[in-house]
This record gives structure tokens, C-alpha cells and sequence, in this order.
């Protein structure tokens, strides 16, 4: 069963730069696909805010505990009900159901105080491969448009967007991410932190923008998500807030460290800011450890069923931007722990054989050779991941970078690229891509 993942970057210069990847999990074996795409796209139409209090707003959806259930999350700034009416298209039946959530209060921490309530609606067991309209509100003081989503259908393959960084600023990848979401490429998004740039800014409005910003798209497919750097003011309350991801495997319950199951993969987002915000405190580093330990441990004996397990985080574990930042130093806590080597997470990842490891933060786009401990594992072209623990690192971002750097000899980067035309493969050991936006290999995963 193949898992397709679509990479995104959000910026003037990659408008066109949109790879699609492939990953079968056709056990043991399967295919990996980059693909490029057209730059043609519609423009994409922003939703003002609505005005009254009462109106739903910053729509989306997110998977429930399964694949088959989703949850609705909306926000108004009055206290409302928390309702969804639900149809079904097909197949068709008019009833319409009603379904009650709740709501939270939340308030910014600014000076303003800007308060608005968080509705969190779950519809539970759809069943799959139904196509629903929705609309949430309330009875009492109105509802939403409608919005059209689908439950995946039973043995379906994957189809995932996946960017990070995106911002209220320059989101140039939008409009074709709207494009393919309203064509039905994708079951699901993956946004791996930094959202808005910064949520939290004019009161919270900022944070409010991006979430309408978004929401024709995230109102139509399970939009899932981790924490980046640039939500962690206030505790990262803006994201804890506005986000809901699944609880069904554990977690924080908060949304920085969860997991969930979705056809062939096990697909699990952890918060590597913990890391570098450690004001907030360290026991969160340890709980977050020891969940992921134990949700690895339970995923790993469970490949037959979710022969995938996947990790996404904002930070990378390795990249090759010579800055001087996080490629140097801050990759280094991701792989051996803080400080004195505490919660290491690389050992843990190789240990349980993750598959695939995907990271934001740094604007550029790259892909590994199978990387453990510095080292290249096993990988050519013509097999690139015949490791387990093989690492994948893809890295997408907001701001251009006009110029990047030649990676100080790491030997690890498949593609590396700033801008489509300027391909700098990083991997000294590689034959240069003839273009890092069209190539395709075969992909195999060894089982463990
Ligand atoms: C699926 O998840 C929903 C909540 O998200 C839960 O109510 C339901 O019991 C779950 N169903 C199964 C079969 O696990
Ligand atoms: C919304 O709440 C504000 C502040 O509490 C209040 O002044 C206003 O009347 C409310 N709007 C509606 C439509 O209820
Ligand atoms: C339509 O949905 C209602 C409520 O969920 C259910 O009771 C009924 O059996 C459904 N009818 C058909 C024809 O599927
Ligand atoms: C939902 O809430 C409304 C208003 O409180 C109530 O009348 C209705 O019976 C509830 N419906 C369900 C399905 O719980
Ligand atoms: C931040 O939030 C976490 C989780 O809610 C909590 O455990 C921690 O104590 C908070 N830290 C501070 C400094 O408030
Ligand atoms: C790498 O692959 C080759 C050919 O498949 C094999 O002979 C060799 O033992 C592998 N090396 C390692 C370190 O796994
Ligand atoms: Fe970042």
C-alpha cells in the first residue's frame, strides 16, 4: 500500500516547487515517486474574519482516534453552542444529524486579553469511504457554510500533503494546495510547525487570520499538526488552543506529542521545541520521552497491520544549512539529548526502526540517504532506503533563501535544493540529480 506525501514550500521563488513522494508499503518493498508540477494555479481568495461574535470561524477538521472519526474545531468570540449538523452524499441520505461538542475559553496573553471560546465537535465511526457535508454552529445562533469532506476508503494508500513554515506572510504555496486539496489529491495534511509567524501578534489576530487563512482547505481534509519555535509564546497556549489531535494512542493531550494510525502508516508528532524552551520545563522533555518510548515499542509490534511508522517534528535531526544555527547546533540536542544527553531521541528512533522522519524550520528542501549516528547507512539510487531507521528529512519554508550556503561536506543529502533551477547536492558520495524536482526510485524497507 502506497503512502504518498506531498512537499510544499511556501515560498516567492518555490511557487513551482511542489515534489510529490511516493512511499508504497507494499510489505516489504514498494516505490517512492518525486514528481513536478505545474506552476499554473488559480489565485487564491482570503475569507475576511466574520464580524459578529456568533459566527463560526477558523474552521478545520483533524482525524478522531481512528481513521473513520473526525473532529470539527471552530472558534467564536461569544460563548455559543457547540453543535455540527452532518449530511451524508454518499452514500446519499438526507437525514441530517445533529451532533453536541464543547467548548473552551481561551484567552491571549496580551494586553488586550482578546478572549474567544474553541468548539471541539467529534463524529465518531463514519465508516469509510463516505463523503459528507458538514456545517457547525449552533441551532440557537446560526451555522457555518457547508463544507464537503470524505472518510478514507477501507485498505486506502495514503495521499499527504506535507509542509511547515508557512506563515501569514508570502504563503505562496496556498493556492496550489488549495488546487490540489479541491482536486482530491490528499486524505490529509501534515503542517510540522510554525504556523502564522506569530500566532500570538496584534492580540492573537494574527493567529486568527492564518486559522481563516486556512480554512478552506483545513475545513475539507484532517489538517494535523506539531508545534514549531514560532508558537512558543505563552507557553505555546496559541497552538494548544486552537489545534485538537487525536488522543487515542496517549499523548499530552494537548497536541505537542501524539500518534495515530492511518492505513498502512503509524504516524506520530512530537514537540522538538521542548528541547530549546526548556523555561517551560524540563519534565517535558521526560514525558514526552517516555510516552514516545512506549508508543514505539507498541507500533513496532504492530507492523504487520501498520507496516509505517513515520515521525514528524519542527526542528531537524539533520540538515546541512551552513548558518551556524540549528544545522549545527541545534540538530545535535535533537540526536543526542539536551544538555547532558538527556532523552536522546535518535538511539530511539533507530532502535524501533522508524521509517521515515520528516522536519521543517529550515527554508530549504532536502532529502537523506539513510542517516544514523552521522552516518550514510545502506542507499544508492537505484534503493535509496534498504536500511530500517532510514531518516528522511524534508525541510520547507516561508522565507526565501536567495542564497544558500554549500553544506560543509555532510554526507547525507540525496537533493538538496534552494530554488527548482539550482540544485546543490550535499552528499559527496552522490551523483549530482540531474533535477531535484523529477526523479523517481525505488523504495524498500526492510522488516524488523
Ligand atoms: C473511533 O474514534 C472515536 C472518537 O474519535 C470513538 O468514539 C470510537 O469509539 C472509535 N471507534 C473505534 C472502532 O475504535
Ligand atoms: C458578544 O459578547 C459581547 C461582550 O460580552 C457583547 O457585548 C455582545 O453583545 C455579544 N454579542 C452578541 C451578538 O451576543
Ligand atoms: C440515514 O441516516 C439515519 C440517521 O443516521 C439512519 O437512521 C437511517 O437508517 C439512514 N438511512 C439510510 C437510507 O441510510
Ligand atoms: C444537543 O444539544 C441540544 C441543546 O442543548 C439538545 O436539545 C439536543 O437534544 C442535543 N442533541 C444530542 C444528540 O445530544
Ligand atoms: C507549560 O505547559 C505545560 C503543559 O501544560 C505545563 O506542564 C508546564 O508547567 C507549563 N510551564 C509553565 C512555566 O507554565
Ligand atoms: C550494503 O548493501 C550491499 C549490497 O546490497 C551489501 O553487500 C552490504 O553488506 C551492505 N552494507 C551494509 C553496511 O549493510
Ligand atoms: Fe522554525
Amino acid at each position: 500500500m502506497p503512502i504518498s506525501i506531498k512537499l510544499g514550500i511556501a515560498g516567492r521563488l518555490f511557487t513551482a516547487a511542489l515534489a510529490c513522494l511516493t512511499l508504497a508499503a507494499t510489505v516489504p518493498t514498494g516505490r517512492l515517486f518525486i514528481q513536478s508540477t505545474s506552476p499554473e494555479v488559480p489565485l487564491y481568495v482570503y475569507t475576511p474574519i466574520p464580524e459578529s461574535g456568533l459566527e463560526p470561524r477558523n474552521i478545520h477538521l483533524s482525524f478522531g482516534d481512528n481513521e473513520t472519526s473526525v473532529v470539527v474545531t471552530w472558534s467564536t468570540r461569544n460563548d455559543t453552542q457547540s453543535q455540527v449538523q452532518l449530511m451524508s452524499v454518499q452514500p446519499p441520505n438526507a437525514t441530517e444529524k445533529l451532533y453536541n461538542g464543547s467548548s473552551t475559553i481561551f484567552v491571549d496573553s496580551g494586553t488586550k486579553k482578546a478572549t474567544q471560546y474553541v468548539h471541539r465537535v467529534t463524529l465518531p465511526d463514519l465508516g469509510w469511504g463516505g463523503l459528507f457535508k458538514y456545517r457547525c454552529g449552533s441551532q440557537a445562533t446560526g451555522w457555518s457554510d457547508w463544507f464537503e469532506f470524505r472518510t478514507p476508503k477501507r485498505g486506502f494508500s495514503p495521499r499527504l500533503a506535507m509542509f511547515g513554515d508557512m506563515g501569514m506572510v508570502n504563503a505562496q504555496s496556498l493556492p496550489r494546495l488549495m488546487q490540489d486539496a479541491s482536486a482530491g489529491m490528499y486524505d490529509a495534511i501534515l503542517h510540522v510547525g510554525d504556523f502564522a509567524y506569530d500566532m500570538q501578534e496584534q492580540d492573537g489576530a494574527t493567529g486568527d487570520q492564518f486559522m481563516q487563512m486556512i480554512q478552506p482547505i483545513a475545513a475539507r481534509l484532517p489538517y494535523m499538526t506539531c508545534v514549531g519555535n514560532h508558537e512558543f509564546m505563552y507557553n505555546f497556549s496559541h497552538y494548544k488552543n486552537r489545534f485538537t489531535m487525536p488522543k487515542g494512542f496517549g499523548g499530552d493531550g494537548e497536541s505537542m506529542f501524539y500518534s495515530f494510525d492511518l492505513g498502512p502508516a503509524h504516524i506520530i508528532g512530537i514537540s522538538t521545541e521542548f528541547y530549546f524552551f526548556v523555561e517551560y520545563g524540563v519534565d517535558q522533555l521526560k514525558s514526552q520521552y517516555d510516552w514516545l518510548q512506549a508508543d514505539l515499542e507498541r507500533a513496532s509490534k504492530n507492523r504487520a497491520a501498520r507496516p509505517w511508522i513515520i515521525i514528524m517534528g519542527h526542528r531537524p535531526m539533520y540538515c546541512s544549512n551552513d548558518d551556524g544555527d540549528d544545522c549545527t547546533f541545534g540538530a545535535l540536542f535533537m540526536r543526542e539529548g539536551f544538555l547532558a544527553r538527556w532523552y536522546p531521541l535518535e538511539p530511539l528512533l533507530q532502535k524501533y526502526g522508524v521509517d521515515l522522519a520528516l522536519w521543517a524550520h529550515e527554508h530549504t528542501y532536502e532529502r537523506m540517504w539513510p542517516v544514523t549516528r552521522l552516518e550514510v547507512r545502506n542507499g544508492s539510487w537505484a534503493e535509496p532506503y534498504s536500511e530500517p531507521a532510514a531518516l528522511c528529512t524534508s525541510s520547507l519554508g516561508r522565507l526565501v533563501v536567495e542564497s544558500v550556503t554549500t553544506p560543509s561536506g555532510r554526507r547525507c543529502t540525496i537533493l538538496r535544493s534552494a530554488a527548482p533551477t539550482m540544485a546543490t547536492p550535499g552528499c559527496r558520495s552522490s551523483t549530482p540529480p540531474t533535477s531535484a524536482w523529477s526523479r523517481s526510485a525505488t523504495i524498500s524497507r526492510v522488516e524488523s
